[in-house]
């Protein structure tokens, strides 16, 4: 069986060494393993819940397709897409939205951590707070459950969205009794490093230590001299342990590589000789990739057509057949359709109905009417309810002359007739 792996990729900000180790890379590598279907999409409608400004949106999108493609994505090979060239997506994440708790999204991290932050500053605890943040699992689902992703990579800030996206696909599934989803799975990688920053911190924009994945070489090599090493003189022995430059050097090494460095380091390499060969070793490794993001970037229309071919045939492949077969589920139906179920309604309502009732003398008595309210039947009274019921049961069942000879009830119609209405009622009892 193939496995369907799915994962965005947020368009905001410039890719930094961190992202590329983390995430690109071994995405990239992945996306070659046999029997595996991969899905990559730039996940721009999310990111208009952070970034407002259009510009940026754009020139961010641009950039980080490009990184992508730069970094050896084959968009012939994996689907590529941009989210916002698939209409689907918001339409399926409508349709979540109505099975979704909302108290479940009342306890999403992102959320939980913006109304938590309000509340310490003595605000209103939503104050500043868009539904687009509230509702950002429930998108994210939609992105995972239009294409019944098996396995969704990420980092393990995002397990909680998967557990979402299994949720409203299981009570989506459930409340429409059908597998219409199949139920995610969230991918950790604990093998990928997480890079150190400039600081030693782990590389983060939020921490304002990290190295452009493109940036120039003269500024790569600017950047990794900055980083912080401790006070060692060249001759002294170094220490790997804790050391954001050794760290740097083993993400992009091989494991020889890096023994050769770790000697080194035991030898007493000088930390400026120790910077140098970083930059070196990362540099061999991005060189070729920045020429093709240059390439790339200085021709967007390319990039536009690689993106818009992509979503053009996933929706073939995959997004409007399924989805038309979601909107049948919930009943969003071509109305001409409704002609079957209409007749049978209205065949339902013309039918004759038994009534069970009791009189003022005291007894149980029932009759059969006719759909307008004509009795057909009226029966003599019983002692108790129960007795009423066996002889509706036992005229249920008569279909011959006959069987409608009782002095339990009394014909107020010719015999046919009430033939032809016990007939009908058994006929629609097999159809429900
Ligand atoms: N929320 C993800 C992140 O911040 C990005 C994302 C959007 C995503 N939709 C997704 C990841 C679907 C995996 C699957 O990294």
């Amino acid at each position: 069986m193939t496995t369907r792996v799915l994962t965005g990729i947020t368009t905001s900000g410039t890719p930094h060494l961190g992202n590329y180790v983390g995430a690109v890379r071994p995405a990239i590598d992945a996306s070659r393993a046999a029997d595996t279907e991969s899905f990559y999409f730039l996940a721009d409608l999310h990111s208009l819940i952070k970034a407002q400004d259009p510009a940026r949106t754009q020139r961010s999108t641009l950039e980080i397709a490009a990184t992508w493609l730069a970094a050896g994505l084959e968009p012939d090979k994996v689907w590529f897409y941009r989210q916002s060239d698939i209409p689907e997506i918001p339409e399926l994440t409508w349709l979540l939205t109505c099975v979704a708790g909302k108290g479940i999204l009342n306890r999403a991290h992102a959320y939980k951590a913006a109304v938590d932050r309000n509340l310490a500053e003595g605000q209103d605890a939503d104050a500043g707070i868009t539904a687009g943040l509230f509702m950002y699992p429930v998108l994210m689902a939609a992105d995972i459950l239009l294409f019944n992703a098996h396995q969704v990579p990420v980092g393990r800030d995002q397990i909680q969205h998967i557990e979402m996206a299994r949720d409203f696909g299981q009570r989506f599934n459930h409340v429409y009794g059908g597998e219409y989803f199949t139920l995610p799975e969230a991918l950790i990688d604990d093998h990928v490093a997480t890079l150190p920053g400039l600081d030693g911190r782990k590389m983060s924009k939020s921490y304002g230590n990290t190295i452009p994945l493109f940036a120039s070489p003269a500024e790569l090599k600017k950047l990794i001299f900055s980083i912080l090493t401790d006070s060692r003189a060249p001759g002294q022995a170094k220490d790997t342990e804790g050391s954001a430059l050794f760290q740097l050097y083993q993400a992009f090494a091989t494991a020889e590589q890096t023994q050769a460095f770790a000697r080194a380091y035991a030898e007493g390499i000088g930390w400026g000789d120790a910077k140098q060969q970083v930059f070196e070793r990362i540099e061999r490794e991005i060189a070729p990739l920045r020429e093709r993001y240059q390439a790339l970037v200085a021709r967007p229309a390319e990039i536009e057509a690689i993106l818009r071919d992509g979503a053009q045939r996933l929706r073939a492949r995959y997004a409007t057949p399924f989805l038309r077969q979601l909107r049948d589920a919930v009943g969003l139906r071509d109305l001409s359709s409704v002609t079957t179920v209409a007749v049978q309604a209205t065949a339902k309502a013309a039918l004759p109905v038994f009534k069970q009732y009791r009189h003022t003398d005291g007894r149980f008595y029932f009759k059969l009417s006719d759909a307008h309210g004509k009795v057909l039947v009226q029966s003599q009274g019983f002692d108790s309810p129960r007795d009423a019921g066996q002889q509706v049961a036992v005229l249920k069942n008569a279909d011959s002359p006959e069987q409608l000879q009782s002095s339990a009830w009394a014909l107020q119609v010719p015999t046919d007739q009430v033939l032809a209405a016990l007939a009908a009622l058994r006929q629609a009892a097999t159809q429900v």
